[in-house]
């Protein structure tokens, strides 16, 4: 075959391509061969039949106008063959090989594909074993992003070296040792959630999954199913079976966020599953054992729903066998200093050097009432951060700025509450606008979640999941 310099070439030359598209012409495999453009320039006649086209309506054409995942635009872009791929095309899979080839420049001028199989009959142990492979890369990744089995938090994480602080992280200590249930008291804000992930990855059943549910963010009428699962036909719309948090958390720790919303004839059917270690799938008549430990958490007084008939006494004892009562913030001032150095770091993680706080700044800080505790502290400390002209130290007018507008007072008609003049990605404006009408909310009804839920105008589920979304 003649061919000027050869061995400076790393693909077909022209001449190569002519022996090989007389070769194809005769061939029963399909063949095609594009330009630089990936227009069509040749195809043979098997492929025509292949794709039930005349050749002289093709010709001409952009490749993928007239094989749809045609990668001959890839190859002639980038200069590289791909030797061998799968092809789907209609419902047929197709083995394919596509070669570029080169002018006496060494620039690409075109490529050639050709089918090496149309069946796959011959290569079926290969591709169940890719199907397979597949399939497990699928379920491997599903599973790593479902939320809540795992935990984020440990101990360390909760931060505070007040007297207070100290006694909550002795007791957790105490919990993860032992297979108890507990419960986790305090208002919103308070680190319940860190709590509950720490108790569970220092206990004993810290490799198995760790699942989490909000009872308040869960519509009632979905509960029940949510909890226990479904079984297949169970109801219309219910096709396959579907796996309760009870049976998710099999092994594990189950973490029941905000018991105290926790409907009463729920409330009968979670203290039988506590009692039995059993649980039955909806629709299904049958008893399946499950082994799990409650950490369960709530920011209303438990005792007094109880006192009031609103909670099933049987069931506060029940969870109630160690009990962790998470003091607010305002009860804990001597931690703000070093919550603040805690939060400021993580806030300019990356960041040098870091970010630091003025005295007057804190005692500015250890003024204000928190009702949406480490939370809303995050939260002006973020707003203060956008305040400051060189983010090195936050002093005190930037945080008598970031605080909410007294306690409980609305802002002043037409006030903004963003920091003014700073122009910011508009989903960051929003955020803060956000966080602050939140904020200024639970400061209005002294933390009472569903008051301010009403307040905002939205659902108690829709605050919760802000909140949760804050917490971040
Ligand atoms: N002691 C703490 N140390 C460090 N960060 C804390 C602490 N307490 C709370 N936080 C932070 O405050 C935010 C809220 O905490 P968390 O979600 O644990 O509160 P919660 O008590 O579950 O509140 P809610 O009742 O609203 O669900 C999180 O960003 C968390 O990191
Ligand atoms: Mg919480």
């Amino acid at each position: 075959m003649p061919c000027d310099r050869p061995e400076e070439l790393s693909g077909l030359t022209r001449e190569m391509v002519d022996a090989l598209i007389a070769m194809f012409e005769k061939a029963r495999a399909g063949a095609v061969a594009v330009d630089r453009e990936a227009r069509i320039s040749w195809i043979n006649e098997s492929y025509c039949r292949l794709l039930g086209v005349a050749e002289a309506d093709v010709l001409g054409r952009p490749v993928t106008q007239v094989i749809p995942r045609s990668r001959m635009p890839e190859v002639v872009e980038s200069g590289d063959p791909l030797l061998l791929d799968i092809m789907e095309h209609d419902d047929q899979h197709l083995v394919v090989t596509r070669l570029p080839w080169f002018d006496d420049n060494g620039q690409v001028t075109g490529a050639i594909a050709c089918i090496l199989y149309d069946d796959l009959q011959p290569l079926t142990p290969l591709v169940a074993r890719y199907r397979r492979l597949h399939q497990d890369l699928q379920a491997a990744r599903k599973s790593l992003t479902r939320p809540g089995r795992t935990t984020r938090y440990r101990l360390a994480d909760f931060i505070g070296a007040s007297p207070q602080a100290l006694d909550v992280k002795r007791k957790a200590r105490l919990a993860a040792a032992r297979d108890l249930p507990v419960l986790l008291q305090g208002e919103t804000g308070t680190g319940k959630e860190i709590l509950a992930q720490a108790i569970h990855a220092e206990s004993g059943r810290a490799d198995r999954p760790f699942v989490a549910v909000n009872v308040a963010a869960i519509p009632e009428s979905l509960l029940e199913a949510e909890f226990f699962g479904v079984a297949a036909g169970a109801f219309t719309g219910a096709h396959r079976s579907r796996e309760g948090r009870f049976q998710l958390a099999n092994g594990g720790t189950l973490f029941l966020d905000e018991v105290g919303d926790m409907p009463l004839p729920l409330q009968a059917k979670l203290l039988r599953v506590l009692q039995e270690g059993e649980v039955e799938p909806l629709g299904s008549g049958q008893v399946r054992p499950v082994d799990v430990r409650v950490i369960a958490a709530t920011s209303r007084d438990l005792a007094a729903l109880a006192a009031r008939g609103e909670f099933r006494l049987d069931l506060y004892y029940r969870l109630n066998v160690v009990e962790i009562a998470l003091p607010a913030l305002r009860e804990r001032p001597g931690d703000l200093g070093i919550l603040c150095e805690s939060l400021l770091a993580e806030l300019s993680a990356g960041r040098s050097p870091g970010i630091g706080i003025t005295e007057a700044a804190l005692q500015r800080l250890a003024r204000h009432d928190w009702p949406g505790n480490v939370r809303e502290l995050k939260n002006v400390l973020q707003r203060a951060l956008t305040l400051i002209d060189t983010p090195a130290v936050i002093d005190e007018p930037a945080i008598a700025q970031a605080l909410p507008a007294g306690n409980g007072e609305a802002l002043a008609p037409g006030a903004s509450a963003l920091p003014g003049g700073l122009v910011q990605p508009l989903a960051e404006v929003v955020r803060l606008a956000e966080a602050e009408a939140i904020n200024a909310a639970l400061e209005a009804t002294g933390g009472n979640r569903t008051r301010a839920a009403s307040l905002l105008g939205i659902s108690r589920s829709a605050l919760y999941e802000k909140l949760g979304r804050m917490s971040g």
